[in-house]
């Protein structure tokens, strides 16, 4: 393994343009839960006997706000419950060593900023937890935890109608700023690829990696099991985003007490 990390750094040393495609799995070491595989939300169904990704819909939030509202609210008081892990921090540090270094999200828990990586180089294309607003007149709300701890749904102090938050429910389009930023930095090319914790399953995050590699540039992936991306990246680092990404910084900063 120690090899394939040295491989990996050794890329990421060289590079200039570099992204980091993280996704459940980055989160999962804060004890946070995964989608899919073992223990994943999406494994099973709900109490009402609904798949999660049905309860979690767009459709749903206006039909049922108060069923909808039930697991986001479970969601956002996990998200809120934990913090980010040295994995954040590690991504963090190396957006802070290379300038061109953007990071692709699809986690809404907001730790990617909290551990430090820079908002204009930061790329959440599922939305994030707050603030919530009001579908009816649009009135913003910051209080996020209060309101979880109120009956649900949340409903705005201002005229009454229900709050939601800024995160792409199954059914609803990815955010048009996301995706525009994305594609821009998308057509300057990359050096690097990395994913991190993630089945990739959406088009819009295998599509980074599978023109990097047709480019010619390096693709990478932590992940404990095999996914999609396995077959297709130059390396697949086998093991927990936590014990790997502080390793690779380490190698990158030279720093024998990590290698
Ligand atoms: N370190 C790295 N990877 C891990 C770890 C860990 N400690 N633990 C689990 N994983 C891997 C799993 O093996 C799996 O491949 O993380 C991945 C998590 O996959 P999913 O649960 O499918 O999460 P994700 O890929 O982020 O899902 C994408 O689907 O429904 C949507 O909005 C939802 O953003 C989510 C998106």
């Amino acid at each position: 393994m120690n090899q394939a990390i040295e491989r990996v750094a050794r890329a990421l040393q060289r590079a200039e343009r570099i992204l980091i495609i993280t996704g459940a799995g980055l989160s999962a070491d804060s004890g946070l839960p995964t989608y899919r595989g073992l223990g994943g939300l999406y494994n099973g169904k709900t109490a009402e006997g609904l798949p999660i990704e049905e309860a979690l819909s767009g459709p749903m939030l206006r039909r049922d706000p108060a069923l909808c509202w039930k697991y986001l609210a479970e969601l956002g008081k996990a998200c809120l419950s934990a913090q980010p892990n040295a994995g954040h921090q590690a991504i963090a540090d190396l957006q802070r060593i290379k300038p061109a270094c953007w990071v692709l999200t699809q986690n809404i828990d907001s730790y990617h900023r909290r551990a430090g990586s820079p908002a204009e180089r930061l790329i959440e294309i599922h939305g994030e937890l707050e603030p919530l607003y009001c579908q009816s007149c649009g009135a913003q709300s910051d209080e996020l935890t209060a309101h979880l701890q109120r009956p649900l749904p949340p409903k705005c102090a201002r005229c009454g109608g229900v709050l939601r938050p800024p995160v792409v429910l199954f059914e609803e389009m990815l955010p048009e700023q996301a995706i525009d930023q994305l594609y821009a930095e998308l057509r300057k090319g990359f050096d690097v690829v990395l994913s991190v914790g993630t089945t990739a399953s959406f088009p819009y995050i295998v599509e980074p990696l599978l023109r990097t590699r047709a480019a010619g540039g390096f693709t990478a992936e932590i992940n404990p099991s095999r996914t999609e991306f396995s077959q297709a990246v130059d390396v697949h680092l086998q093991g927990r985003a936590l014990d790997i990404l502080p390793q690779l910084l380490g190698h990158i900063r030279g720093d024998k007490s990590l290698q």
